[in-house]
């Protein structure tokens, strides 16, 4: 089974982190388009776009059979036009972990952080009323312009990501919040700093593992830990490398492709 996977740069390879841990005999295509990165601050028609050429290009250069949107921004925008269009595929999308937060919160205060694209996502709207009416919880939601770029760079705990984070958690940290959803794939990175600016224990709620099972329910592979699986990584513009080594926990060369 060849598993097509796409963010808008380095994000997604948290989730593909997981599924090579968890996957046997996996064939996995990475693409990071950070030539359009960051998608959270365009356009719904540009997303659609972006996923659209890339999905094409996984299908006519690696007879891709299963496709993971590994971005919240391109599922919000784009999965319902993606499912339409390439009927045959297998298609897995990632949404905020919005159910697993809402029901697990002790305090009923639920912190979520996301890109604006997201949090505008009629879908992730209705969902998030529904959950926070049923399970009488408040909600904090919050988008973070600029902090995907500041992971793309490198700088997880720079003064500046860190002043960032103090700026958009101190309301969440005022309030009690005691479970964060990371709605944008690259904010695990960041996980660390997170529970560090939040000062006290703090459950972050992430979706890696909830895809990879989806993966191996709709692609029949096997879950396992003596994994032989392989990885291809490719970059439509610039990659930070060492940050691809330092997700993966081992070197990955990264190699540039164009779509036109
Ligand atoms: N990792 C993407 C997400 O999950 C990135 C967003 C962006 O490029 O702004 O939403």
């Amino acid at each position: 089974m060849n598993i097509g996977v796409f963010d808008s740069g380095l994000g997604g390879l948290t989730i593909v982190k997981t599924m090579l841990q968890n996957l046997e005999d996996a064939d996995i295509v990475y693409i990071a388009d950070t030539k359009n990165a960051p998608y959270g601050e365009k356009s719904l028609k540009q997303i659609i776009d972006f996923s659209i050429k890339i999905t094409d290009y996984l299908i006519d250069t690696y007879a891709m059979e299963v496709l993971v949107v590994a971005c919240n921004t391109a599922t919000s925008a784009a999965i319902e036009h993606l499912r339409h269009r390439y009927s045959n595929l297998l298609i897995v999308g990632t949404e905020p972990g919005l159910k697993p937060a809402i029901s697990q919160s002790v305090a009923k205060k639920v912190g979520i952080l996301a890109t604006p694209a997201t949090l505008n996502g009629a879908k992730y709207i209705n969902l998030r009323n529904q959950l926070a009416q049923e399970y009488d919880v408040e909600v904090f939601e919050q988008a973070c312009p600029g902090l995907v770029q500041q992971i793309e760079s490198g700088t997880l705990d720079s003064p500046k990501t860190i002043s960032m984070l103090h700026g958009w958690l101190s309301w969440m940290k005022e309030a009690g919040v005691d479970t964060i959803v990371l709605g944008c794939t690259h904010y695990p990175l960041v996980a660390k700093v997170i529970k560090e600016v939040m000062g006290r224990e703090v459950n972050l709620i992430e979706t890696s593992m909830p895809i990879t099972k989806r993966v191996k329910e709709l692609s029949g592979i096997k879950m396992g830990q003596n994994s032989n699986n392989n990885l291809e990584i490719y970059a439509t513009g610039d990659i930070n490398q060492k940050m691809v080594d330092i997700i993966l926990g081992h070197k990955k060369e990264v190699k540039y492709i164009s779509l036109s």
